[in-house]
């Protein structure tokens, strides 16, 4: 085999000699954007664009590279097994196409695609003017010298290359800013070089090889000093634009080019706007220990640093985050630095911490919190410091992620607290994961690391060496969290600033790389404008996500000892609604083992945490709902919200605070539970069921008015069970799942509460042949009691009303016909049994 693919590479890999000229004179042409053809949209501005990434595997290193600068600019995109003789998959849906750039990690998978792939996938990115990017990363099998088969392009590989620069007339410079030259020898001796005298490719990232002799293979020819790492192709030998790389992303320069390639081939649609934000806190100022701290020539170096700044990033201000009870607790000379700091109190921006540096989850009463934060306050006031910032951070993250109502209660009424920043939302790691939330009207912004703590004090200390933070600085992880953050804000610590001071040397220099490399524009806004900038880039981040504290270990340990996590339901019955679900919550009551939620006041004993407005009050508001368990492992506590089932945000939800859960559904004959609810809406006066008949409901055309249509909504739309199922599904693993059939929970409660008990896997079973009798005057089961006699649900629950005509239920099942065979399709996937209604009804209208 290794022998035969070898031959393959051979064979497609058209040896070259003699070689065309290497760069074509001049050098570099005009800048030019072509589109040869008149191009179809791949999507309108309802869709979200979307990059393919074909992909080794799902280990690949440089794959994940890719996927993780798009994760970071929160594009979105789909991976693939990049085919090799298999089926491609489908690139347009409805006439549109699918995706809006193609990423290849190995640029031969794509050149060696067979002649049918290879047909469709170029006539799609022609037709609907889609680029693609390429890497070429040459392995032991590579050839030195071949050409790039199917096109007029040569690569020479395992070349050593040195002084990197940048060809200021590449279409696709952006971002990148031209003028640099990388001095010195290149990493690696695997780089490879591409050469064409074909106008259509023009060079964007040039380098010098290490040697001459590195390039003896090349054969005889002019050699010319500069040979293309990286070139762009400009569609004109084939309709298509292409970006390619000769090496992978490990070279910094490389994501910066990267990121501009996306941005170009996909006409900006992939693009953030030069603007970057960063704000830098310099927390704990007054708490560190003695001989760590500022001393008063550290706080001038200070003040002038952040005036150079400010010629690079207009306005730039050191954000001070203070704890009042440590002023003047460091040696004679730190106290004075305290005081400098002081006297110089209106050139900086200020913050509270907690008065003593406490972390605030400590605290379970809000009137404790509120009195340390009181005396911060009170310092602040006493030594002149601006209080009205509006911003606040907690010590170690505490109560703001996971939120401590608490806190965000104190910080309101003492402060009047608009924004605080953390790392934990939602994990700490990975960093590109961070996101904003808001919640009870603080905006929490997220918070980036620069690899500087308390302890990270002296540059030949630097954990790995001071290479390493140079190293960052210069175009690794802090270059690239400005680069791929339109809004940074950065946490460092007051002993940063005072011994080798490594806060004014990481940011002096982080800034003058930026500005060297790049045409970001960075600038600075006070925390309240930022975090305002911020949700208006990225408003889909507004509403939080709620996780399950103790699913992570740091979250945990910032989590209130008085709080458990015990408090939460093993098992959700989410609906939908008018489908039996109180009758199953009475009977699961029952249960010696299960325990329901405590019944809601206020949306009719349902807690409806997941679905509606309910959810902004966050977990420890949904916590209450339940008692601690006496038995964590033994007692089943559940929840039922019948209106969970079809509500669009509700799986996402409950899968991010409950991920173990099981989730029971109760499905009827969809055309049964549409009439159900129709009486329903009756029985509560509803003036549309009222003053319409049912028929005239489900029938209503879209001009009909607006509360009918409503009423037809929630008559219909849940009754799509398949689309609901599947959105749960999205969520949650098939075997979590559990389908009630509510026909048979009306006919024959016994048997299914068997069912269920056998999925929950509660032990012992409970008989509830002995536990349900059937009352003929309410024609439905009931609980038994005392004496046997029966108590049953109440009036609201098996109704009396006339049956739905036949005219009515013939237009309902053929309504639901085709999302009943979606259902039964969907079942029979996963493997679960029927529902004897949907047999019958299947049945019945496909004789129809
Ligand atoms: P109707 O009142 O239209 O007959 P939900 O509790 O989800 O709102 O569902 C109400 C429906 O549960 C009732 O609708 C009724 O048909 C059904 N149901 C099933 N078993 C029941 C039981 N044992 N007692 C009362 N209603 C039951």
């Amino acid at each position: 085999y290794p022998l035969l693919s070898l031959l393959l590479i051979v064979l497609f890999l058209l040896s070259c000699s003699p070689l065309p000229l290497l760069l074509r004179a001049p050098l570099f042409l005009p800048p030019r954007q072509s589109r040869l053809h008149q191009v179809k949209t791949v999507d309108n501005s309802r869709t979200e664009p979307v990059v393919l990434v074909f992909v080794e595997s799902i280990y690949s290193q440089l794959g994940q590279e890719i996927v993780a600068i798009l994760e970071s600019s929160r594009f979105h995109y789909r991976t693939e097994i990049a085919p090799g003789k298999g089926d491609m998959p489908t690139l347009t849906e409805r006439n549109r196409g699918r995706y809006t750039l193609i990423i290849y990690e190995n640029v031969l998978k794509y050149v060696n695609l067979d002649a049918w792939n290879r047909d469709l996938l170029d006539k799609y990115c022609a037709e609907y003017g889609v680029g693609v990017i390429g890497f070429f990363k040459a392995n032991e099998n590579s050839l030195l010298s071949a050409q790039l088969k199917g096109f007029p392009l040569f690569l020479h590989s395992h070349l050593g290359l040195r002084d990197y620069r940048i060809n200021p007339n590449a279409p696709l410079l952006y971002i990148t800013r031209p003028n640099q030259v990388e001095q010195g020898p290149l990493p690696g001796d695997d780089w490879t070089i591409f050469q064409s005298n074909h106008s259509t490719y023009e060079p964007v990232l040039l380098a010098s090889t290490k040697s001459s002799e590195a390039l003896a293979h090349l054969g005889s020819g002019p050699l010319r000093a500069l040979h293309a790492t990286v070139i762009q192709d400009l569609g004109l030998h084939d309709g298509i634009q292409r970006v390619l790389f000769g090496n992978n992303l490990n070279y910094w320069l490389h994501k910066l080019v990267f990121v501009d390639a996306i941005a170009y081939l996909t006409g900006k649609r992939l693009c953030l706007s030069l603007e970057r934000h960063i704000l830098v806190d310099v927390d704990d100022i007054f708490v560190g220990k003695e001989g760590t701290r500022m001393k008063v020539s550290d706080v001038e170096a200070l003040l002038s640093t952040q005036n150079k700044l400010r010629a690079l990033v207009p306005n730039f201000t050191f954000n001070l985050g203070f704890s009042g009870k440590f002023y003047h607790t460091g040696t004679d000379e730190e106290d004075r630095g305290d005081d400098m700091l002081l006297q110089h109190r209106k050139d900086f921006w200020w913050f509270p911490h907690m008065w003593s540096h406490m972390q605030p989850h400590l605290f379970h009463n809000v009137s404790v919190l509120a009195e340390q934060m009181r005396l911060n306050k009170l310092f602040a006031q006493e030594h002149g410091i601006p209080t009205d910032m509006g911003y606040a951070v907690a010590p170690h993250h505490s109560g703001v992620y996971p939120v401590h109502s608490q806190l965000y209660e104190a910080w309101k009424s003492v402060w009047g607290i608009k924004v605080t920043s953390t790392e934990e939302y939602p994990h700490l790691r990975p960093a590109r994961y961070r996101r904003g939330f808001i919640h009870s009207g603080i905006q929490v912004l997220p918070r980036q690391t620069c690899g500087l703590f308390t302890h990270t004090i002296f540059y030949n200390e630097y954990p790995g060496g001071s290479k390493e933070l140079d190293k960052s600085i210069r175009g690794g992880e802090l270059f690239l969290t400005v680069l791929l953050n339109p809004i940074s804000i950065f946490m460092t610590h007051l002993s940063n600033y005072g011994n080798d001071r490594l806060g004014l040397y990481t940011f002096e220099s982080l800034v003058k790389f930026v500005q060297c490399w790049t045409n970001l524009k960075l600038q600075t806004l006070p925390p309240i404008q930022l975090a305002e900038k911020y949700f208006q880039i990225f408003p889909e981040e507004r509403d939080p996500l709620w996780q399950n504290p103790c699913h992570d270990k740091r979250h945990k340990d910032i989590w209130s000892k008085e709080k458990t996590c015990d408090r939460l339901p093993k098992f959700l019955v989410i609906g939908p609604q008018k489908t039996g679900t109180t009758a199953l919550h009475s009977f699961l009551s029952l249960h010696p083992a299960i325990t329901s939620s405590f019944p809601s006041p206020i949306t009719f004993e349902e807690i409806q945490f997941f679905s509606g407005p309910n959810y902004d009050n966050g977990i420890d508001w949904y916590m209450d709902f339940f008692p601690f368990p006496s038995n964590v492992s033994t007692d089943f506590m559940f929840e039922k919200s019948a209106n969970y089932f079809d509500t669009e945000v509700a799986p996402k939800r409950a899968a991010a605070l409950l991920p173990r859960a099981k989730i029971l559904a109760v499905l009827i004959n969809p055309s049964d539970r549409a009439y159900s609810w129709y009486q329903h809406q009756r029985a509560h006066q509803d003036p549309a069921a009222l003053n319409n008949s049912f028929h005239a409901v489900v029938t209503a055309g879209p001009s009909a008015p607006r509360d009918l249509l409503t009423l037809q909504r929630r008559c219909l739309k849940p009754g799509a069970y398949a689309t609901h199922l599947e959105r749960w599904l999205q969520h949650y693993q098939p075997s979590q799942l559990h389908i009630v059939d509510g026909a048979l929970l009306r006919s024959n409660p016994a048997l299914v509460m068997d069912g269920i008990q056998r999925f929950l896997g509660i032990t012992p079973i409970f008989n509830y042949t002995q536990a349900l009798t059937y009352d003929d005057s309410k024609g439905f089961w009931c609980q038994r009691v005392e004496g046997g006699r029966a108590k049953c649900l109440g009036k609201s629950k098996g109704r009396k009303y006339p049956e739905m005509s036949p005219e009515s239920r013939a237009f309902l099942a053929e309504h639901f016909r085709e999302h009943n065979m979606e259902l039964l399709r969907l079942l029979n996937r996963l493997g679960q049994p029927l529902p004897s209604w949907l047999r019958h009804e299947l049945q019945s209208t496909s004789w129809s």
